[in-house]
């Protein structure tokens, strides 16, 4: 998606890169060494078996996870750096996670002026301005002042992601952000973060969504047991891997029942 930053609409896009990073807790290493590089605008969809380590590959890279070993360099910005400035780093970066976490007692509207409020100091209207055209951006500016239980569940997930984006964030972590959903609510959520991808931010995406990754993203890294077994375009990765572990991991995936 590279090819679209030149668009006046689109953000300013972080690069990440993660050089032999490794993460334990106790004697379970969990990250043995993972070296992934993702360009400034492009989508790196992250697959793998549930325990490979992809959600504690995310953590470390806005440090909400330390890890034992390796760089992680966001934009400008060490996040391995005992000396960083993790604030300002992680004003840099939005995350999405399977669980939404809106504040259940603020509106639609509210939850996404909040922390832009807060933390960029932004008058109440200029915050209101900004959160109303991201909330238009996922087709849900006519829910601006509903609370999140009157919303269905894709719903709050594109909240979630409005609210990630009045921040301005250069780089976008999603874990998993569809899978908590009711299967006919995750066409939006996918569709609001295609539109964003093709608006050229940088995204990393766990994900067990194949058609999403093989549309969408520029590249998937296959993850297992702490170590990054296969990447490439996302096409042949998922329609042509060449490891076995692959191999037997999008068989899987695809076809849960075996049949
Ligand atoms: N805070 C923690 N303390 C101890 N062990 C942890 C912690 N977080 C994760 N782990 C362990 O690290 C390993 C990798 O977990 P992680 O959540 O990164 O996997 P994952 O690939 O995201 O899996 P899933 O697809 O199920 O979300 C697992 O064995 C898990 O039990
Ligand atoms: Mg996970």
């Amino acid at each position: 998606m590279t090819q679209q930053n030149t668009q006046p609409e689109a953000p300013a896009a972080s690069g990440v890169t993660i050089t032999g990073l490794h993460k334990s807790y106790g004697d379970n290493e969990v990250l043995k060494g993972i070296d992934i590089t993702v360009a400034p605008g492009e989508v790196v969809c992250l697959i793998g078996a549930s325990g490979s380590g992809k959600s504690t590959l995310l953590r470390c890279v806005n440090r909400l996870e330390d890890p034992n070993a390796g760089t992680i360099m966001v934009g400008e910005f060490e996040a391995t750096d005992p000396d960083v400035d993790l604030d300002a780093m992680r004003r840099q970066i939005g995350m999405v996670f399977q669980q939404f976490n809106l504040f259940p007692h603020l509106s639609v509207l509210e939850n996404c002026t909040v922390t832009p409020r807060k933390v960029l100091k932004q008058s109440k209207e200029a915050a209101e301005a900004e959160a109303l055209a991201q909330l238009d951006k996922v087709g849900l500016k006519h829910l601006a002042d509903r609370k999140p239980d009157q919303l269905s569940g894709g719903q709050q997930q594109r909240v979630a992601i409005a609210r990630a984006l009045t921040m301005k964030p250069q780089l976008m972590l999603f874990d998993e952000p569809t899978s908590a959903l009711d299967p006919e609510t995750v066409g939006d959520v996918l569709a609001s973060m295609r539109q964003l991808a093709e608006a050229g931010m940088t995204m990393i995406v766990v994900t067990h969504e194949m058609g999403f990754a093989r549309e969408v993203a520029d590249r998937v890294v296959f993850m297992d047991q702490g170590v990054v077994v296969e990447e490439g375009p996302a096409e042949q990765v998922i329609s042509n891997p060449s490891q076995p572990r692959t191999q037997d991991f999008l068989r899987r995936v695809l076809n849960p029942l075996g049949e």
